[in-house]
């Protein structure tokens, strides 16, 4: 279960200060498909951020399974990171000279796993996520978009991650494939019981999430289900 209480974030801009998050709560259960959506500014990768514990909030409690991740040391951080996040961004961030199976096992060596398990693993990921076995071995460059953010989904799948961070995963593919993508995420959240959190500014992907919250200002202006 992901939990929030009270959370902002300020950053200095000149001599004033800008309140990215600003004073936000809310709860996503495990195995959820969660939408962040909002305005261009209106703090949602600044959130995701902060869920991701790539920044610290300014105040506030960040809980992930009853864990308080603004309180870890900087090593319980980076395990953190490693073992329990899936990112997911719009520019996919392949490894460009790898190919699409080296990517996905990337993860699982960082996490000491032998390599024929990583193998095995990130195969099977990658078939669950509609890449088929004669693409495996293909650099980035060489497959289409939508799949490209398919072997970053499976990537991000890799390290059994307990939550999913989605920075507009479909923001650069047509609205067909974008659908499609979307549609995954949400399988993905009930076979594996992974949370997943996407911000957007696609109205259609939240219609497909259980949860929606909109942002405005850096504030939560509602939450729909
Ligand atoms: N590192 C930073 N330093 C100073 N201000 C920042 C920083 N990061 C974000 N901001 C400001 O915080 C506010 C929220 O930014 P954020 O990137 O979270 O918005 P967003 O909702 O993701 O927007 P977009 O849809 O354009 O990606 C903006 O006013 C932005 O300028
Ligand atoms: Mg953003």
């Amino acid at each position: 279960m992901l939990k929030i209480m009270s959370v902002s974030k300020k950053f200095k801009s000149g001599d004033s200060f800008v309140n990215a998050v600003d004073n936000i709560s809310l709860e996503v259960a495990d195995g959820t498909f969660a939408a962040i959506v909002g305005k261009s500014g209106s703090g949602k990768t600044t959130l995701l951020s902060l869920l991701g514990a790539l920044d610290r909030p300014t105040s506030g409690q960040i809980l992930v399974d009853d864990r308080d991740i603004c309180r870890l040391g900087d090593r319980k951080l980076i395990d953190y990171r490693r073992n329990k996040i899936g990112f997911v961004f719009q520019g996919y961030n392949l490894v460009p000279n790898l190919t699409a199976i080296e990517n996905v096992m990337l993860p699982m060596e960082f996490a000491g796993l032998k390599k024929t398990e990583r193998k095995k693993r990130a195969a099977r990921l990658l078939k669950e996520v509609g890449i088929t076995e004669e693409k495996f071995n293909r650099k980035p460059t060489r497959l289409s978009g939508g799949e490209q953010q398919r072997v970053a989904i499976a990537r991000a799948l890799s390290n059994k991650p307990s939550l999913i961070l989605a920075d507009e995963p479909t923001g650069n593919l047509d609205s067909a494939t974008g659908k499609v993508i979307v549609k995954l995420l949400e399988n993905l959240a009930k076979t594996e019981n992974t949370t997943i959190v996407a911000v957007t500014h696609d109205e259609s992907i939240s219609k497909d999430a259980k949860q929606t919250f909109r942002l405005r200002d850096g504030k939560l202006v509602s939450t729909s289900s």
